[in-house]
């Protein structure tokens, strides 16, 4: 059987190309080849996940502990296009996906989630595993230089030549932080084909100030406050963390800032740093006459060590303009106030944004009208995926724009997987009338329930073949032998009333009529007894005898789906398609359950799911046909959508009329 299930796997399984093994691109792989498909990704690099691999200080902030609701409200843009992909795929399942994969978590301040172990490395190489596991090929070192569609095939050009794709996944990242291969390359493809792009600005990107932080340099400031105004408006306030550079500032809460910067000219924002946030005017007042008081012989430039980190005295004194040679005792009232100021204020001018090949993400991308938000492909190129910072989305930090790309990621790899399905459906309106049928015979068996007559019948109509369904012939004997008050297993006297018994089927307009001596009686073979019935005159071999002509008459014909027990074994051992339906009894026994009640019948689902286990055991185990699977037969699993399988059974048919 896992021969034949992998062979249902291999029919239509789309070939998946991922261009770009950074996160959204490493999801979407996982994602569409746990879905059957066949993945090769194309890497640049000869590691994946590079720029992953130095994200959060090379701590990895892989999402943020929250509702898929707060992820849209961190979103600066297009937070609605991302509805779908973060409620499909939200915080909580890219946390059970890594603690899955083998990468403990944790939550940090600001509901921050980061490897246990801090090491961004943990978080690509799950992500790698996971590749490896579902059976996604990479191609490392190979460049991915174009794309373009050929005959509803696209063909992806590499430095190791062309390989063709049913879909492709453009997962390239910005064109921020280009030592780690985001040089915009997919931007560049995208262009090519006509797909509208925005302008490329740098998002959490760090500030040049008019200030000359030189003397700072390398200075990271804990468990500050940082401000940012435009005007009087205060557009940011956190505590955080920030870092002095020889531009200027850095640093998260730097990066934070600067995506609340984005409506007005940089040099149009002022910042303010409260150094000791923790303490309220008054206090700082006191602590500074504390120290003044503790260093009191001391040079005012030598009685801060205990408030300030050494770096930072000299600025700050420098700042206050008092002489930082004066005695600590002789500071007045005044200079202490304009010390406060300087400690709670400490002014910083921004003049532009570090160039985009700096920024952590950028701003800016693929327009998002042009692309389905529910799986991310491009409107009038089916085939055709983006997802990750490619999109014109981009978040604040905290583990969001990871998060938009894992869940971007996810919901194109699920798009690719299905890709199939949709070219089959296509494929299936323009082609069906063509193929020609009428020498196709086509044998369903298996077990009672199993759906066979529900997709032989579907199949029938979209085929113009003749459904025969040889279970009614049973029926209609066990309904003779029923009304004529015959034990149902005298099997003497039921072989002797065989020669009263007179069944013919009749079709009009695509539907089968049984008729029994004369009196059509459809409606009366579907009761509990006549099943019951029909179960134990189909174990006597001369009952099958007495219904075999009728049937091989009817299958010699061809252009017919016949289902039944022994139609593949039996009736028709040269069909032309055979397959084996399979269901599990609870299953079964619940579609049965089904149609009884809507049939108004009068039972208990447990009396429906006995009577198929027993009748289960009496087909499978009589001496004469027992159910059981032809050698050549297709063993379909009917665990789908009775599309699916009615597809599955028509492209078997396609494969033999041609
Ligand atoms: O498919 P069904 O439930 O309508 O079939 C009624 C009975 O007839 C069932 O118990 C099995 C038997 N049967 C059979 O033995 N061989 C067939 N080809 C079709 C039905």
């Amino acid at each position: 059987m896992s021969t034949q299930a992998s062979a249902t796997k291999d029919r239509g399984m789309p070939r998946v190309a991922v261009i770009g093994a950074g996160p959204a691109g490493m999801m979407a792989a996982i994602t569409a080849a746990g879905r059957g498909a066949g993945v090769t990704v194309y890497e640049k690099n000869p590691f994946a996940g590079k720029k992953l691999r130095i994200t959060g200080k090379g701590r990895c902030n892989v999402t943020n502990d929250c509702t898929p609701r707060e992820v849209l409200d961190a979103v600066r843009r297009n937070p609605k296009f991302l509805y779908s992909a973060v409620y499909r795929f939200g915080p909580s399942d890219v946390m059970s996906f890594f603690e899955e994969a083998g990468v403990p978590l944790k939550t940090e301040r600001g509901r921050r989630v980061f490897p246990v172990s801090d090491k961004a490395a943990d978080i690509q190489q799950a992500l790698v595993r996971k590749m490896t596991l579902s059976g996604v090929k990479v191609r490392y070192n190979t460049r991915v230089d174009s794309i373009y569609r050929d005959d509803g095939t696209w063909v992806v050009c590499s430095g190791s030549g062309k390989s063709t794709a049913d879909a492709v996944i453009i997962a390239t990242g910005g064109v921020s932080y280009p030592g780690t291969g985001s040089t915009g390359d997919g931007f560049r493809m995208l262009k090519r084909l006509g797909i509208r792009i925005t302008e490329l600005k740098p998002s959490l990107v760090p500030v040049n100030t008019a200030e000359d932080f030189a003397g700072l340099s390398g200075l990271t400031l804990k468990n500050v406050t940082l401000s940012v105004f435009h005007g009087e408006k205060c557009v940011f306030r956190e505590l955080g963390e920030m870092l002095f550079t020889h531009f200027g500032v850095s640093g998260p809460l730097v990066l934070s800032a600067s995506a609340n910067m984005q409506d007005y000219p940089v040099a149009e924002y002022t910042m303010k740093v409260d150094l000791k946030p923790g303490l309220d005017r008054e206090d700082l007042d006191a602590r500074i006459i504390r120290d003044l008081s503790k260093y009191s012989a001391k040079d005012f430039v030598n009685s801060l060590s205990d408030l300030l980190p050494q770096k930072l005295i000299q600025y700050i004194v420098g700042v206050t303009g008092i002489d930082p040679r004066k005695k600590s005792r002789d500071i007045s009232r005044a200079e202490r106030g304009t010390l406060c100021e300087a400690l709670s204020g400490f002014e910083i001018t921004p003049v532009s944004f570090r160039p985009v090949d700096e920024a952590i993400i950028t701003r800016g991308g693929a327009e998002v009208d042009q692309i389905d938000p529910k799986n991310m492909e491009v409107h009038g190129f089916p085939g055709l995926f983006v997802c990750g910072e490619m999109l014109d989305t981009d978040a604040y930090t905290g583990g969001f724009n990871l998060q938009i790309a894992f869940s971007t990621g996810r919901s194109a790899g699920e798009g690719a997987s299905d890709i199939m399905r949709r070219k089959e459906k296509v494929k299936k309106t323009k082609k069906e009338t063509k193929v020609d049928f009428t020498k196709i015979r086509v044998a369903i068996d298996g077990p009672s329930g199993a759906g066979k007559s529900t997709i032989a019948k579907q199949v029938a109509q979209k085929t113009g073949l003749i459904y025969v369904d040889t279970g009614s012939l049973y029926r209609a004997v066990g309904l003779y032998m029923a009304r004529n008050s015959i034990d149902a297993y005298d099997e003497e006297k039921i072989v002797s009333e065989l020669k009263n018994v007179d069944i013919r089927l009749e079709y009009s307009e695509g539907k089968q009529h049984v008729i029994l001596n004369g009196e059509c009686v459809d409606g009366m073979i579907r009761t509990e007894e006549v099943s019951y019935y029909a179960s134990a005159v189909s174990k006597i071999p001369k009952v099958r005898e007495f219904l075999m002509n009728l049937q091989k008459s009817l299958g010699d014909a061809g252009g017919v789906i016949m289902d039944g027990r022994d139609i593949g074994t039996v009736i028709i051992p040269d069909a032309e398609v055979k397959i084996f339906l399979v269901a599990d009894a609870e299953e079964r026994a619940r579609r049965r359950y089904a149609e009884q009640l809507e049939k108004g019948q009068d039972v208990t689902f447990d009396e429906v799911l006995k009577s198929i286990i027993a009748r289960d055991e009496q087909d499978s185990s009589r001496d004469v046909a027992p159910l059981k699977p032809a050698e050549d037969a297709v063993t379909l699993v009917n665990n789908r959508t009775i599309e699916d399988a009615v597809n599955f059974v028509i492209d078997l048919m396609k494969e033999k009329a041609q």
